[in-house]
């Protein structure tokens, strides 16, 4: 037997981790400034993390959600303590990946308002499920059973072709879903007035607005939602990767008015003891140490050198965006030569996106300064070569 193909692979074999250090079979070390990508939110092997995780383990693992799960709740209230106190009245939906809660997500618009179409934007990452993936925007991962005339692509960031969609199809649309960061879309930031726009088109349409928050969410972006920043609130919310700090763990945020029914959604393993137990921690551990406070301003350095760098390298650097801990870095030619050097000259592990030029800078968010600090030197190294 042999595994199916479908990653092409650093040769690296990564067996260690403390923090952002990782450790090669070799005894390499590395500074890992991708988090696994946006998956690591607390730091690789945190103590209170396996901690955890370990004591619930050995008291039990797993059992259905046919009983009263104490691990859930314990989940949530510590998940409120992060967001705005008008996420108090939310619900929450416990599932297994990003996909699994777009797809939940889209299910549930799709539920309450009685209607099909969803608009997803140009550059959108959303997974790789059947409703999910039709929501992405790359047509090589849609398999023909993906296809569907539900998912409506309008152009991001374009405020007068949405207005222009919803008057004449408003009464169609059960969903607007949209990242606050398209992530894989090479970190293109949703400005403001989009969001706020998105908001007042549901609303007034009688639709739904989905907030996928699986990579730019968990405190990422220097607020719990990167959504936020438009300062309105979205009806579903959309949590994975740096919620479970690399255990398989996703969330459906849901607003107070859309209400359950008894079988509606529902997964196996969805909100299992040892999911919530690591989740449980990676909230506790944000709160206690302010990590979305060290996101915000950790981030704010590097956008600050980043852009240092640009002023100082113009016909090499293209472009510096970004919110907190989630930074795309373009140049005009192609990135690979410079993440590969990174890599190998600087044992420092950063992202792609779909752009050629992009790096993408994903770290946890429990970066120190001087780790910064060191990405910044080997980059600013790089450029001037
Ligand atoms: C914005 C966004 N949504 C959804 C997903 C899908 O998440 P998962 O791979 O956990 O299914 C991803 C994964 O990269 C993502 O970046």
């Amino acid at each position: 037997m042999k595994l199916f193909d479908v990653y092409p692979l650093l040769d690296v074999e990564i067996v260690k981790a403390k923090d952002s250090t990782l450790w090669d079979s070799e005894g390499n070390e590395y500074l890992d400034f991708y988090g696994g990508h946006a998956v690591i939110s607390i730091g690789h092997t945190n103590d209170r993390y396996v901690k955890t995780i370990t004591e619930q383990l050995s008291n039990i693992g797993f059992y259905s959600n046919s009983v009263k799960i104490g691990a859930q709740q314990r989940l949530v209230a510590a998940l409120a303590e992060l967001m705005d106190s008008r996420k108090k009245e939310y619900q929450l939906f416990l599932c297994n990946s990003g996909a699994e809660a777009n797809e939940n997500a889209m299910k549930l618009a799709s539920f309450h308002t009685g209607r099909k179409v969803v608009i997803a934007f140009k550059g959108s990452f959303h997974g790789r499920t059947s409703l999910a993936v039709a929501a992405t925007d790359n047509p090589k991962i849609v398999a023909p059973i993906n296809e569907t005339p539900n998912i409506v692509f309008m152009p991001f960031n374009d405020i007068e072709a949405l207005r222009e969609y919803f008057a004449s199809n408003g009464d169609k649309v059960a969903a607007v879903i949209t990242e606050g960061i398209q992530g894989v879309g090479g970190v293109q930031v949703a400005s403001v007035e989009f969001l706020r726009t998105i908001r007042e088109l549901t609303s007034q349409y009688g639709a739904l607005y989905i907030a996928d928050a699986v990579q730019c969410g968990t405190g990422r972006s220097g607020s719990y939602f990167s959504h936020d920043y438009a300062g309105v609130d979205a009806d579903i919310y959309s949590m994975a990767k740096g919620i479970g700090n690399g255990f398989p763990m996703a969330a459906v945020l849901i607003a107070p008015f859309l209400e359950p029914k008894y079988g509606m959604l529902g997964t196996t393993f969805g909100g299992a003891y040892l999911a919530c137990a690591a989740a449980t921690a990676v909230a506790e551990e944000m709160k206690e140490r302010n990590l979305i406070d060290n996101a915000a301003k950790m981030g704010e350095y590097l956008l600050t050198e980043l852009n240092r760098i640009k002023v100082r390298y113009p016909d090499k650097v293209k472009d510096v965006r970004g919110r907190g801990l989630m930074i795309g870095f373009e140049l005009f030619e192609s990135a690979a030569p410079l993440r590969a050097a990174l890599l190998k000259n600087y044992s420092i592990f950063v992202g792609s996106a779909s752009g050629a030029g992009v790096v993408r800078l994903l770290p946890s968010l429990t970066i120190s300064k001087a780790e910064c600090e060191r990405v910044i030197r080997a980059i600013e190294e790089l450029i001037a070569e």
